[in-house]
């Protein structure tokens, strides 16, 4: 029976994924429109689909006392992959997403309301009160038209040497840099067709930018395997960086 039930909100979840998202209407108008009728089974769903981001949490070396941001946070579903220790170094947490549907879930799950705090807004322009000390999107960056100026806002909110942190879908340069992975053409023509649809965007362009904005990072690139597609395997990445001193 509990079968059927996940069976049957994954159909749900195909079915909106299979629509796609709609066109010429505002970004935040076209999120909501997309996110709304399958917000309640969103996480389970996404949990086979976007892999890497328990990896990236842990990866973060927190200072104490930490002001931690998430930018296009979505319901939440990453303040449960930080450890206790991890929480006993955050100090403030924002979760910033622009999908009313989508907060209001978050909402619901940040019960520590002292500590967390969902704020309604737009990756590329939202500031904190106070410059952050970590700051991270998890498949959220494919998701934002102007992703440039979601990086740029991004590195402008933290201290200086601060962490900066990115997990996604991407798909490589024709000409990679030395030591990075290069796709097949198939690999680079099918994925960001895929995903278009869904208003998912997994570019070429994105580390390069990373790269240069953020000079000193560590980079992993891995695939994984997708719902319901037995055969086929989607690169990602996990990025995380130190903003400059002098930036
Ligand atoms: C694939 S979801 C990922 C959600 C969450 N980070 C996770 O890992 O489960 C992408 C999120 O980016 C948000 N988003 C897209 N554009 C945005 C923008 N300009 N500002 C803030 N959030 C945005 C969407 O509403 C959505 O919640």
């Amino acid at each position: 029976m509990r079968r059927l039930d996940a069976l049957r909100a994954d159909a749900g979840v195909l079915l909106s994924l299979l629509r796609g998202m709609p066109r010429d209407v505002p970004h935040a108008q076209r999120l909501q429109a997309f996110y709304a009728p399958q917000a309640a089974h969103y996480d389970a769903f996404r949990e086979r689909l976007l892999q890497g981001r328990q990896e990236l949490i842990a990866s973060l070396d927190l200072p104490a006392q930490a002001r931690v941001v998430e930018l296009g946070g979505g319901t939440g579903r990453n303040l449960d992959f930080f450890s206790p220790e991890q929480w006993q170094r955050i100090t403030q947490f924002h979760l910033v997403d622009l999908c009313p549907a989508l907060i209001e879930r978050a909402q619901a799950r940040a019960v520590d309301t002292t500590r967390i705090d969902v704020v309604q807004a737009d990756a590329t322009r939202w500031q904190p009160p106070r410059p952050a000390d970590c700051v991270y999107f998890s498949y959220a960056l494919t998701m934002i038209p102007d992703w440039r100026a979601a990086i740029d806002n991004a590195i402008a909110l933290l201290k200086p040497g601060g962490l900066f942190a990115v997990v996604d879908f991407y798909v490589s340069e024709t000409t990679p840099a030395a030591g990075l992975r290069r796709h097949s053409a198939l690999a680079r023509w099918f994925w960001p067709r895929w995903f278009g649809h869904d208003g998912v965007h997994p570019s070429a362009a994105h580390l390069p930018y990373l790269r240069e904005r953020l000079p000193r990072h560590t980079l992993v690139e891995a695939d994984a395997a997708v719902p319901y597609l037995p055969k086929l395997r989607v690169p990602y990445y996990r990025f995380v960086g130190r903003k400059p001193i002098t930036d």
